[in-house]
């Protein structure tokens, strides 16, 4: 079965040059899973109820955020709408599950594809280079102790590279991906671990690549020439679509393949 994992959309152009190529990208490969990342959906900051459901209409199974994930205030209504156990659209926005105990939202979903095939999406936030996340490395050891799906799919977002390649082979042969998320520029290292883990440091962004991670280029270069605060705005130019497809074995959850998928416009 064919997993497409959509790196972190930026803005309104990331929306749209993912809603541009995810139809025609789905149906080439099959796609029976379709995971984005969208901490950055809403003008490069978080994600609101709007937003996630247009993202829904483009056949998303399951969204997960990272670190941006509490900058639009009203996610959190939307998150705290439904259960627990509940299959709705607003369960299946995630936010990192190694976050402290007792905030909205869950880091994990599990769900049934079209074809009958159990899954679990897992988000985790690296630690190294960023605040507010408890370890999770252990924090996966948990969620694995009680997820009865074979096919696995965890978003790292996470900064640094050696806490993403750690955190593949800690994963290796137990879960169907480890892909990570969060500095916006993909990596070339897509392959398989040795024991049927798919792995790659970073996706990267789908967003516009005219920019720094981003962010219009001119604000950002202003504040490392001078040091003074600005104010960021998502960038427009050169927009890709950055993702990942995963083929793995539905009855055991070992992946057999990887490959990365970059669009233009
Ligand atoms: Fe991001
Ligand atoms: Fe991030």
């Amino acid at each position: 079965m064919n997993i497409l994992f959509v790196g972190d959309i930026f803005g309104s152009a990331g929306r749209r040059i993912v809603r541009e190529h995810i139809g025609h990208v789905c149906e080439a490969h099959d796609v029976e899973l379709l995971i984005m990342n969208v901490e950055n959906a809403a003008g490069g900051f978080g994600i609101t109820p709007e937003i996630a459901e247009d993202l829904f209409s483009l056949g998303t199974d399951v969204m997960t955020t990272g670190n941006h994930v509490w900058d639009k205030r009203e996610l959190i209504d939307y998150l705290n709408s439904v259960p627990a156990d509940s299959r709705a659209h607003a369960r299946r926005v995630l936010r990192p599950a190694n976050l402290y105990p007792g905030l909205p939202g869950h880091g994990v979903f599990e769900g049934t594809t079209r074809s009958g095939v159990d899954y679990a999406v897992i988000d985790l936030m690296g630690r190294v280079f960023m605040n507010g996340t408890n370890d999770p490395f252990h924090a996966a050891d948990d969620l694995l102790a009680r997820i009865k799906a074979k096919v696995i799919i965890v978003d790292f977002h996470a900064e640094a590279t050696s806490e993403k390649v750690a955190m593949g082979w800690h994963l290796d042969g137990r879960v169907t991906a480890v892909l990570g998320t969060h500095t916006h520029i993909p990596t070339a290292d897509e392959r398989l671990l040795l024991n049927g883990t798919a792995y790659q440091t970073d996706v990267g962004m789908s967003g516009p690549y005219d920019s720094v991670i981003g962010v219009e280029r001119d604000l950002v270069l202003h504040r490392f020439l001078t040091g003074m605060p600005g104010k960021f705005e998502a960038a427009k130019g050169n927009p890709k679509m950055c993702a990942t497809l995963v083929t793995c074995d539905p009855a055991t959850g070992h992946a057999s393949a990887i490959e990365r998928i970059m669009l233009g416009e």
